[in-house]
C-alpha cells in the first residue's frame, strides 16, 4: 500500500457498557494519534458474538459505543470510525488467516483460556479463532501501531507472527504491527477483587466503574472499594486494593505515585477514597455528557457509521484482493 502516514488501528467490543478500565487502558489514547497517523477505529461486533449476546442490547451497545468513541475525541470525518460487521473483508480475511494460524498457537491464548473457563457451557469455535479475526482487523489496514491495554499484548504478538509467516511465503503483503500500551492505566483492577482486572462482564456491579455511571454511583463505588486494614496510602504488592486506587488516581490526574503518596500521608482512606472518586467523576463527565448529546440524534450517528464503513471498505478491499491474488484465487 502506498502510505504517506503510519496507521493506528484499534477495536473494542460492544459486549456491554464500557468501563473505566477500557477508557484508561485504550479509548482515551486513540484520539491522540489523529494528527500524526491515519487512524482507523472499530466497534468489533463480530468479536462480541463469541459470547451470547441479547440482540436488542447488542444494537444499543454498538450505537452507544460508536457515540462514545466520538465523545472521547475521535473525529469521524478525519479518521475512519466504523462497525466491523459493515465491512465484510474482516470475516473474509479472518477465514484466510485461519489457514495460516496453528492450533497450538491459539491454544496458548490467555483470553481463550479465561473465557472458556468463564463460559464453560459455550466454548465455541469462534471463541477459539477470535485472534485470527483480530489479526485480520489489524492487517487489513496495513497497521503500524495498535493502542490497547496490557491484556491484548499477546493477541497483537500473534498477529505479528501470522503476518510474518504469510509474508515469508508470499512476499511483503502485510505491515508488521506493534502494540502500544500506556504507561499508566494499562491494567485497571476490580474495585472489589483487586487482583482481577476490571471487567464489564463481571457479576458484581460494584467491581467496575462505567463511563456512563452517574457521579453518585461513581462516588459510592469508590467509597466501598476494597482496601486493607493498615489505612496507609502507599503502593505495594501486598496492598493490591490501595495500589489500584493510587494508579487510578494517577491516571486520572496525571500526578506521579510519589506526589500522591506524599499528599495523602497520614490522611487515611477516609480522605483518599472520595478524592479518587472525585477525580474519576471529573475525568468521565465530559465523555458521558457528550455521549448523551450524540445519542439524541441517531440519524446523524447512522450517517457517520455508513461513512466510516465506506472509507474502511475502500482500504480493506485493497489488502484483501492482494491476499486473494497471492493465494491463487481467480479474480472476481
Ligand atoms: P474489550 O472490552 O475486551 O473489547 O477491550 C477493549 C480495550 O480495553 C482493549 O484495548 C483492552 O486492552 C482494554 N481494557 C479492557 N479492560 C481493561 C482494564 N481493566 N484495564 C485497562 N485496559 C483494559
Ligand atoms: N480483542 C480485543 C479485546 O478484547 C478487541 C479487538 C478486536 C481489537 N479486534 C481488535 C483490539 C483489533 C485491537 C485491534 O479487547
Amino acid at each position: 500500500m502506498n502510505k504517506t502516514r503510519k496507521v493506528s488501528f484499534s477495536g473494542i467490543q460492544p459486549s456491554g457498557n464500557i468501563t473505566l478500565g477500557n477508557y484508561m487502558g485504550a479509548l482515551r489514547n486513540w484520539p491522540s494519534y489523529q494528527d500524526e497517523y491515519d487512524c482507523v477505529y472499530c466497534v468489533v461486533d463480530e468479536h462480541a458474538i463469541t459470547v451470547r449476546q441479547d440482540p436488542t442490547a447488542l444494537r444499543h451497545h454498538a450505537m452507544e459505543l460508536f457515540a462514545q468513541l466520538i465523545a472521547t475525541g475521535i473525529d469521524p470525518e478525519k479518521s475512519i470510525l466504523f462497525i466491523q460487521s459493515h465491512v465484510p473483508a474482516h470475516a473474509e480475511l479472518g477465514w484466510a488467516l485461519n489457514c495460516y494460524t496453528m492450533f497450538g498457537e491459539l491454544s496458548r491464548m490467555i483470553q481463550f483460556k479465561e473465557k472458556s473457563a468463564s463460559h464453560a457451557d459455550n466454548v465455541n469455535a469462534g471463541l477459539f479463532t477470535y485472534p485470527t479475526l483480530m489479526a485480520a482487523d489489524i492487517l487489513l489496514y496495513q497497521t503500524d501501531i495498535v493502542p490497547v491495554g496490557e491484556d491484548q499484548r499477546q493477541h497483537v504478538e500473534l498477529t505479528r507472527d501470522i503476518a510474518q509467516r504469510f509474508n515469508g511465503i508470499y512476499g511483503d503483503v502485510f505491515t508488521l504491527p506493534e502494540a502500544v500500551i500506556p504507561k499508566v492505566g494499562a491494567r485497571v483492577m476490580s474495585l472489589t477483587e483487586p487482583t482481577k482486572k476490571m471487567s464489564k462482564s463481571a457479576e458484581n456491579e460494584n467491581s467496575y466503574v462505567l463511563v456512563m455511571d452517574s457521579p453518585d454511583a461513581i462516588m459510592r463505588k469508590f467509597k466501598r472499594a476494597v482496601t486493607d486494614s493498615d489505612a496507609c496510602v502507599r503502593k505495594s504488592p501486598e496492598k493490591p486494593g490501595v495500589s489500584n486506587l493510587i494508579d487510578i488516581y494517577c491516571a486520572a490526574t496525571g500526578e506521579s505515585v510519589e506526589e500522591v503518596e506524599r499528599r495523602f500521608e497520614g490522611k487515611g482512606y477516609g480522605n483518599f477514597k472520595p478524592a479518587v472518586g472525585e477525580a474519576v467523576v471529573e475525568l468521565l463527565r465530559p465523555v458521558r455528557e457528550e455521549t448523551e448529546r450524540l445519542m439524541a440524534d441517531k440519524g446523524e450517528l447512522e450517517r457517520l457509521y455508513r461513512l466510516g464503513a465506506q472509507k474502511a471498505s475502500a482500504v480493506a478491499e485493497r489488502t484483501l484482493s492482494k491476499v486473494h491474488k497471492k493465494l491463487g484465487f481467480l479474480p472476481r
